[in-house]
């Protein structure tokens, strides 16, 4: 008899299985466990589901063919990377399409001031759009996040470079993506990879990464 323990399986990546509602719910929870600058904010919204409906639910059902999961064998998923290659397409199908419904949705809903959800329905109901500049010269933009059980171990990197692998096989010049002040540990990982910043906001990063010429070839 073998008393060693068996080694944990790899983590592996996989696209999304954006029909499985069981998945869908875990990414849910995924985006709920990294949304307070990365960190857990389970507990902090009254409504758990609101995070996910904003950053990722409309990826899985508009560009589900930019979605991956790591994810060890028969386990549910420990992270995602989601991205866009037209963001401002993007924007105009969320504004026809997605937001109306979220918003009718929560509508008449009391919120408390200076809360999650507060933050969350404002942002609804004024959605940021990518300055044009950024868009034009950058027209991707992506989210990633991984559990904690599944960071520092390479597998961000993994991720990210499983969707810039199929942005440039599109031909897309770049991508962008927003990070929080606050969240210093991913604004290290993104310029560790090579992305630059493009935009400072208030509490926010706006970062770029070509994906032409020497830059965009290295990484
Ligand atoms: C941010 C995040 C995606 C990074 O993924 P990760 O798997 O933890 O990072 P990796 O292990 O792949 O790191 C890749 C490289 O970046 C480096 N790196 C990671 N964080 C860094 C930091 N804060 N500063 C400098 N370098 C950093 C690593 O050392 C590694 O370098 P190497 O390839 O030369 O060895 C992940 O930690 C995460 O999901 N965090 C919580 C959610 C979140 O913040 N998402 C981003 C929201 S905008």
């Amino acid at each position: 008899m073998n008393d060693h323990p068996r080694p944990a399986a790899e983590f592996g990546i996989r696209a999304a299985r954006t029909d499985d509602a069981a998945e869908t719910d875990r990414l849910h929870d995924i985006c709920l466990r990294t949304a307070a600058s990365g960190k857990d904010a389970t507990g902090s919204f009254e409504d758990p589901r609101l995070p996910g409906d904003i950053f990722l639910a409309p990826h899985l059902r508009y560009a589900p063919d930019l979605a991956w999961v790591l994810a060890r064998p028969g386990r549910p998923a420990s992270g995602y990377v989601l991205g866009v290659a037209d963001t401002a397409s993007f924007e105009q199908t969320l504004e026809r399409e997605w937001w109306p419904a979220l918003r009718a949705r929560h509508s008449g809903k009391p919120v408390r001031e200076g809360s999650a959800d507060a933050f969350a329905r404002k942002w609804i109901d004024r959605p940021p759009t990518a300055p044009a500049e950024v868009a034009a010269a950058y027209p991707a933009h992506l989210h990633i996040d991984l559990l904690p059980e599944a960071q520092g171990g390479g597998h961000g990197s993994r991720l990210i470079h499983t969707l810039l692998g199929a942005l440039r096989t599109r031909g897309v010049r770049g991508v962008h993506l927003g990070v929080g002040k606050a969240n210093a540990g991913a604004v290290g990982f993104y310029r560790h990879l090579g992305f630059e910043q493009l935009v400072e906001e208030p509490s926010a990063f706006i970062l770029g990464l070509s994906l032409e010429g020497p830059d965009g070839d290295r990484i």
